[in-house]
């Protein structure tokens, strides 16, 4: 039989998931080694391989096979724009994409003016500009402290994640739009569902079990 394998985003993410996993009782002792810098587990009883990749580079093994399924945000999925099937809400790290900026350009949203947008998701915002409401704009990559785009006269707006809305208030900054409600999400390969469906499937249907029963 053949090894299942999962991407995992390193992090707490990672750390949730094996949790839920552990729960439909799938284990991976070799995971649990404090400070391990190891990269890739294996459970031999189950043919199971989990490795930890950057969060954003996980669509990446999944799309390419190197991975049957994994863990992402729906940002990181959205943003990678890959051939994959999303197949699951695992309601963890649950936020949303929004417009941000000044309480003042909200007018300028309004008027359809051409305004500039930063973003770490450049391709999240092309999309809603361009596609969804039609406006045509200029957008700038950041890579982070997205905020302090407006605050210091890089761009009029932002698009970004807001969870809490703790960065926004403290920095003077509101939601202008929503652009869409994120968490994190189990990606599956294409062709992995069909030539693995069986044993894909035994374990969605575990996790889709535990994440309706409440208790989650
Ligand atoms: C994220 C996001 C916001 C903030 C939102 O940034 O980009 O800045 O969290 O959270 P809040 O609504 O609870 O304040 P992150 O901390 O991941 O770092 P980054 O700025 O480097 O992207």
């Amino acid at each position: 039989m053949r090894y299942i394998t999962f991407a995992l985003p390193k992090g707490r993410l990672a750390d949730q998931t094996m949790k839920l996993m552990e729960e439909i009782g799938i284990t991976c002792q070799e995971m649990k080694e404090e400070g391990t810098r190891r990269l890739i587990f294996v459970n031999e009883e189950l043919k199971l391989k989990f490795f930890l990749a950057k969060a954003t580079d996980v669509p990446t093994y999944v799309e390419y096979g190197a991975a049957d399924l994994g863990v992402a945000g729906r940002d990181t999925i959205l943003e990678a724009g890959r051939k994959l099937y999303e197949v699951l809400d695992l309601g963890m790290g649950r936020c949303r994409m929004c417009v941000c900026g000044p309480k003042g350009a909200a007018e300028l949203l309004k008027h359809r003016e051409l305004i500039r947008v930063a973003t770490k998701y450049p391709n999240i915002a092309k999309e809603y500009f361009y596609n969804q409401k039609h406006q045509t704009v200029e957008i700038i990559k950041l890579n982070g402290s997205i905020e302090l785009a407006p605050l210091v006269g890089l761009s009029e707006v932002i698009v970004d994640i807001v969870e809490t809305g703790t960065t926004l208030r403290e920095n003077g900054l509101d939601v202008l739009e929503e652009v869409c409600d994120l968490s994190a999400r189990v990606v599956v390969n294409q062709v992995s569902m069909k030539m693995e469906y069986e044993r894909i499937n035994r374990i969605l249907t575990g996790l889709r079990g535990l994440l309706t029963d409440g208790k989650h």
